[in-house]
């Protein structure tokens, strides 16, 4: 594994990080979940990212990943990056959402009953909050980390001017904010587009790219239809009617320039979300340990001639 600094903090990152958003819910057997988590951490995925909602139901992938701790990992928490947000929909009223202290300090709270844990090591507002003044959002991750129930702050999926606006809040609080985390991949490039990444880098902040295989669409599996068991048949954030004609036809190119770079789509699509200078890690998703290894092989032909990204971007903008 490589390690990347996060921003101009001490915190080094693994260039590959798991994410438990999806297959660590209920729906899933225990059993499946700990080979993830296990197979993960022997390949150098020190970094686990979790949220209150991951699940279904909500709150259920802390409570797994808490008892895979407890089973697998006790000895092992300070070779462990651990991270959870609030910010989405958790609880009803009008308490459970979005991001005010009351909310933020109280999702903590339930969070770190769920891992069975004293603190995270990074704590995120998951989404800007129009409604809320940023400083009250701020101010709770601040409060979190003096409280100790947090090592650092991060946050995302914020627009650019929120961005630079929230680094200037914590940074005044003496808090600098760690880490930015937008999704980023090949067909989802919006956070370098509207200047996401510039205000991140320019914050001082590392980037943690979310959904870097675009929750599937950038591997082979759908090259030949919609498998049966993949995100696409089961998820409810990933529709069958996503999979569509001109995207498998990119889809396609894309993977005929894996292959000839020696490498599977899956990790050309990793190693080039992260060969942009801002991206700390590529945080991907696993229903298997297999892709694990897959997407670690990824940092094995990281580079891309100028060539060979002027042809990525001719597929993509076809
Ligand atoms: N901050 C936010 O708002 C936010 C939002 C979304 C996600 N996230 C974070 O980002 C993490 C990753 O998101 P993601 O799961 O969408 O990431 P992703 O890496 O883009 O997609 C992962 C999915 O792709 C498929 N896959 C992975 N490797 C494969 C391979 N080698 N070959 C074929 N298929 C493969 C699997 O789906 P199948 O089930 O089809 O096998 C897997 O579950 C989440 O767990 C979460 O921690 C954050």
């Amino acid at each position: 594994m490589l390690y990347n600094r996060t921003g101009n903090s001490g915190l080094l990152l693994p260039a590959i990080s798991l994410g438990l958003w999806h297959n660590f819910g209920t729906t899933h057997v225990h059993e499946g979940k700990r080979a993830i988590v296990r197979r993960a951490f022997e390949l150098g995925i020190t970094h686990f990212d979790l949220a209150n909602n991951y699940g279904p139901p909500p709150g259920s992938a802390e409570d797994a990943f808490g008892q895979i701790l407890r089973e697998e990992f006790a000895a092992h928490r300070d070779e462990m990056i651990i991270s959870t947000k609030a910010g989405y929909h958790m609880w009803d009223g009008p308490y459970g959402e979005w991001g005010s202290r009351k909310y933020m300090i109280a999702s903590l709270n339930q969070s770190l009953k769920r891992l069975g844990l004293d603190y995270v090591d990074v704590y995120y507002s998951h989404r800007f909050d129009p409604s809320t003044p940023l400083e009250e959002t701020m101010g709770a991750l601040d409060f979190a980390v003096r409280s100790g129930k947090a090592l650092y702050a991060g946050i995302s999926n914020y627009p650019a001017a929120a961005t630079r606006k929230a680094a200037a809040i914590l940074k005044k609080l003496g808090t600098p904010c760690l880490i930015h985390q937008p999704r980023f991949n090949m067909l989802q490039q919006e956070p370098l587009k509207e200047g996401v990444f510039k205000a991140a880098h320019e914050s001082a902040m590392g980037v943690i790219c979310f959904s870097p295989l675009a929750q599937g669409m950038l591997t082979s599996k759908y090259l030949n239809g919609i498998p049966e068991g993949s995100r696409a048949t089961v998820g409810q954030f990933l529709k069958k009617d996503q999979i569509t004609a001109p995207l498998v036809k990119k889809v396609k190119a894309l993977n005929a320039m894996a292959e000839a770079r020696a490498q599977t789509l899956a990790q050309m699509a990793i190693a080039w979300v992260l060969s942009h200078k801002e991206v700390t890690s590529a945080l991907i998703g696993a229903s298997r340990p297999e892709q694990i290894e897959d997407a670690v092989g990824a940092l094995k032909t990281s580079k891309f001639s100028k060539v060979e990204l002027a042809q990525i971007n001719r597929v993509l903008t076809q």
